[in-house]
């Protein structure tokens, strides 16, 4: 997908600063399979807009194809495991939007392989209708949520949890709703970031010396995002987590491009636990996810020690899943051994 770009535009579409070239429907088609989306539903992107009548795609829609596209490409690893692991795995697509990566998602891996799931939780109440008429047909195993990421009524676990382009708290919604829920799989790419930004305006210098980082509004929103996903991979870790932190697709198809993605190993990580504290406790802050850890325990020993936690059970997570071999901790973040085994049911097995 070749495109001719430059800086300036909207908020909102989760990086729409950046400017690409309109592609006819012939081009389309061509990036599509030069994507590895070529099993995507035209008419369906169409009738929800997304491409145009003809099936060109608008300047915002070639970025969103490259986004989709590389997005799918890095979920791949985390996608194959959950459908060798799972029979029906089910994917959460949170902050759906129309919806775009959960009708990929089902293009490309759930109608060829005819199982798994995918649940598109989307707050606005026209776009979780449009989605849900046009897809209906076609995509028998997706399911519109239409409420909060929050409060939104979701299976009790699921396996693949994603928020693409979530605004603000919605990516810490999802993040808990996925810690919640023991996903398999976690993978975020921020949005626009407000609430950290407000936290560290009233922090000043005379508090810490790290106050000059936030001290002019531009910093303050640049590093107040940074903490924020800094914050989201600590906890991940913390929780059980291997995570890997990189770069959705170039800066010029996306301007929120980072991407955190997790991998669940099932051992708390103490170690992260307090790197996280003591950050937040350096630049003053408190943001909304660190008080839906705790609230969640977050892997606080009980107050009677338990005895040392043996490794992993190789309990399937899926009934008719052999039995998975214990999964070691994150290798970039060894887990605590004082730290208590995730009780909950086994992580994935390790990675080859
Ligand atoms: C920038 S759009 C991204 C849409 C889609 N994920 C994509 O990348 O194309 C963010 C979407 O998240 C939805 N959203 C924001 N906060 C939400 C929340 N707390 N619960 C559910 N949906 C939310 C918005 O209505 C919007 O449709």
């Amino acid at each position: 997908m070749s495109t001719g770009h430059r800086r300036g535009g909207r908020e909102g579409d989760g990086g729409g600063e950046v400017q690409a070239r309109a592609l006819t429907p012939a081009e389309v088609r061509g990036a599509l399979e030069e994507g590895g989306l070529a099993g995507l539903s035209l008419p369906t992107l169409i009738a929800l807009g997304v491409l145009t009548p003809k099936g060109g795609a608008s300047p915002s829609a070639h970025r969103k194809l490259k986004q989709i596209s590389h997005f799918l490409q890095l979920l791949a690893p985390a996608l194959a495991e959950a459908f060798e692991r799972h029979e029906d795995p089910i994917i959460v697509d949170m902050g759906a939007g129309k919806a775009a990566i959960s009708l990929a998602l089902y293009d490309v891996w759930v109608r060829p392989r005819g199982r798994g799931r995918v649940i598109a939780v989307e707050s606005r109440e026209d776009l979780a209708a449009k989605v849900r008429a046009v897809s209906a047909a076609e995509h028998p195993r997706l399911e519109v949520v239409c409420a909060e990421i929050a409060h939104a009524a979701l299976p009790e676990r699921w396996h693949l949890t994603l928020a693409l382009h979530a605004c603000d708290l919605a990516t810490d919604h999802a993040l808990t709703r996925a810690l919640d829920a023991k996903s398999d799989h976690v993978a975020l790419v921020p949005c626009c970031q407000a609430e950290v930004a407000r936290l560290l305006q009233p922090v000043k210098q005379s508090a810490t010396p790290l106050a000059a980082l936030w001290s002019d509004p531009w910093h303050r929103r640049e590093f107040g995002s940074h903490l924020t996903n800094v914050t989201r991979a600590l906890a991940l870790r913390a929780l059980g987590y291997a995570v890997t932190v990189t770069e959705l697709t170039g800066w010029e198809h996306s301007l929120k491009n980072e991407l955190i993605l997790g991998r669940r190993v099932g051992r708390f990580h103490r170690g992260a636990r307090e790197e996280l504290r003591a950050l937040l406790g350096q630049a003053g802050v408190r943001p909304w996810l660190l008080g839906a850890l705790e609230e969640r325990g977050w892997g606080e020993e009980p107050a009677s020690p338990a005895p040392a936690a043996p490794a992993a059970p190789a309990a399937p997570a899926d009934p008719a899943d052999p039995a998975a071999p214990a999964a070691p901790a994150d290798p970039a973040a060894p887990a605590d051994p004082a730290a208590p085994a995730d009780p909950a049911d086994a992580p994935p097995p390790s990675a080859p």
